[in-house]
């Protein structure tokens, strides 16, 4: 194969590899790249079926109507708790990371447990107090 080919053929295939990485690293991003339980509230309550923890101890429910989502997360105690990820400097979704929530508008980071770890923001998360009945777990919204 003469140079010239050799060297287009292999910098089409790099491209095409940079493609599908970006790609893909789009969708990780994405508000989407975590499922998602849709509910609704009822008499101010929130039921999500306690067998939505088994395989992983973080879960997202998008109440029906709402803008935010609300990150729920099994702790060790077999405690839930409950977090609004709506950012308290502007009011932007919150994005999940590993370890807690970041924001894209102005970089705004918080733990898991909902505190300021980087501001512009100066407050925590908004909690909702949580209980467990048989089957469900219940997020109180007027809490
Ligand atoms: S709105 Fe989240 S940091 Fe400004």
């Amino acid at each position: 194969m003469e140079r010239r080919k050799f060297l287009k053929s292999s910098c089409n295939i790099c491209l095409l590899a940079a493609t599908g990485y970006f790609i893909s690293e789009l969708a990780a991003c994405s508000p989407a790249a975590y499922h998602i339980i849709n509910t609704e509230i009822i008499n101010d309550e929130i039921q999500i079926p306690v067998s939505s923890f088994t395989k992983s101890a973080m879960q997202f429910v998008r109440p029906k109507g709402w803008y935010y989502d609300i990150a729920v997360q099994k702790k060790a105690d077999n405690t839930y708790e409950a977090l609004l990820m709506q950012c308290t400097h502007q009011d932007n979704q919150l994005t999940a990371t590993g370890n807690g929530y970041t924001c894209s508008l102005h970089g705004s980071q918080f733990d898991k447990n909902g505190k300021v770890t980087k501001g512009p923001a100066e407050n925590p998360l908004k909690h909702y107090s949580t209980s467990v009945d048989q089957q469900n777990i219940i997020i109180h919204i007027k809490s």
